[in-house]
């Protein structure tokens, strides 16, 4: 029986402020810290803040803090919750908004994440063997180390947001942070050798003053190349988002540098720039509302790399049953605070499933320590995550958790998803 729930506020890693809310039972306490976004799509649940010029420009959540306080301590109180489905459910219903307004997807997915915490730990099992899905066997996620950013997480020129490094060719997670560790120093040092500054972006890559994504990618292919990996899928291959939304003009044309791309030229480009560079998997390479453009994309590259989906799908199942229906993407990107409970996100991933999407796990760009999501990879699966750089502490956060996890429960398979059919681990 859930006694208690209570928040505070607390800083994130942009020096926002966030809550962290704890979830008691008359003999144990846990917490979760909510994550917050800067690159976020249209149909994201709203997240609360005061908006008292006063207090952090108007970001304070104190307001958020009284709604756990108030209407969902009562809540909670109100009866013994069978599980967490229930709960989140009646504080859906509860909030009574299409996108948690009133009460504040912050505070919903905070108590959330709190309580599944309360579950485990009242049925004995690590928090990701409490998040197993049905018929699937859990699996250490590779790693989307993002180690050159750009786009809304960094003040340069450069329009694609996040070029990430992923090991598929490790075997553990273990080496797979070595291998992450090892071509983000060695990006340093290439950076500092060709004189740029190696100043770091909101999800602690290096944000060198470039423009041309295709700038970018050679300086990724060069550090993994001096760190002594093989390029690819036996080694580290690379993953895109560009998070196009943030760079597509009123006119509907795609700014990069000085270029303005029609949505036909923008497919044509990552056609290139998948020919001529070892990138595995492109997140939201169209704008949000580009459906035509995100077909045409998808029509082009779907057999051959993977076309997430994360401004467009915001973790909501109905949108990612609606785009399989036609022919958008195939995989999703996964937040739970996108849509507001740890319920409706692994709704979400049930759709994945349904559809034969791929779906990554994902922190968000303003971060806590909480390493919640690492078990929430572990668990359903997911064979991916990305969060962040391998450096700062609220990306490591996540990175030694699943370290933690692997060395806790040996056995535990590394790598990215098998596809439907597929039980082997590439
Ligand atoms: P955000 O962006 O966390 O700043 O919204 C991350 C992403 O676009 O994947
Ligand atoms: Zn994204």
């Amino acid at each position: 029986e859930i006694v208690d729930v209570d928040a505070r506020e607390i800083l994130d890693s942009r020096g926002r402020p966030t809550l962290r809310v704890t979830a008691a039972t008359a003999a144990h306490r846990t917490s979760a810290s909510v994550p917050s976004g800067a690159s976020t799509g249209r149909n994201e649940a709203h997240e609360l803040r005061d908006g008292d010029p006063d207090r952090y420009g108007g970001a304070g959540v104190r307001r958020a803090i009284g709604s756990v306080t108030g209407e969902l301590r009562d809540l909670v109180r109100s009866r013994a919750w069978p599980g967490l489905a229930e709960l989140d459910e009646a504080m859906v219903d509860l909030d009574a908004t299409a996108n948690r307004a009133r009460l504040g997807a912050n505070a919903i997915i905070g108590v959330s994440m709190a309580v599944s915490r309360l579950f485990a730990h009242h049925e004995n099992l690590p928090l990701w063997s409490w998040l197993r899905l049905p018929r699937r066997s859990a699996r250490l996620p590779v790693p989307h180390f993002n180690v050159l950013n750009g786009g809304a997480h960094a003040q340069t020129a450069l329009a694609f947001q996040e070029f990430m490094i992923a090991p598929l060719g490790a075997t553990s997670t273990a080496e797979a942070v070595r291998a992450g560790a090892d071509v983000y120093r060695s990006l340093r040092t290439l950076l500092v050798a060709a004189g740029h500054g190696v100043g770091l972006g909101d999800e602690g890559g290096f944000a060198p003053q470039l423009t041309q994504p295709e700038d970018a990618l050679k300086l990724l292919v060069q550090a993994i190349a001096a760190a002594g990996y093989p390029l690819g899928d036996t080694g580290v291959s690379i993953a895109l988002d560009p998070a196009a939304s943030q760079f597509r003009q009123d006119d509907g044309r795609y700014r990069i540098g000085d270029e303005r791309l029609s949505s036909a030229e923008l497919v044509e480009r990552y056609r290139e720039i998948v020919h001529a560079f070892p990138v595995r998997s492109i997140e939201d390479g169209m704008a949000e509302d580009d459906d035509p453009g995100w077909r045409e994309l998808t029509d082009r590259l779907g057999e051959r790399i993977q076309l997430v989906g994360d401004d467009n799908f915001v973790t909501d199942a109905g949108l990612i049953r609606r785009a399989a229906a036609r022919g958008i993407a195939n995989a999703a990107l996964i937040k739970p605070n996108q849509v507001g409970t740890v319920t409706e996100t692994l709704g979400a991933i049930q759709a994945c499933r349904d559809h034969g999407y791929t779906w990554m796990i994902s922190h968000r760009s303003g971060e806590t320590a909480d390493d919640f999501i690492a078990d929430l990879a572990v668990g359903t699966g997911a064979g991916q995550i990305k969060a962040g750089a391998p450096a700062r502490g609220e990306r490591v956060a996540k990175y030694n958790r699943l370290m933690d996890i692997e060395t806790d429960h040996p056995g535990l398979p590394y790598g990215v998803q098998p596809l439907p059919g597929e039980h082997s681990a590439r």
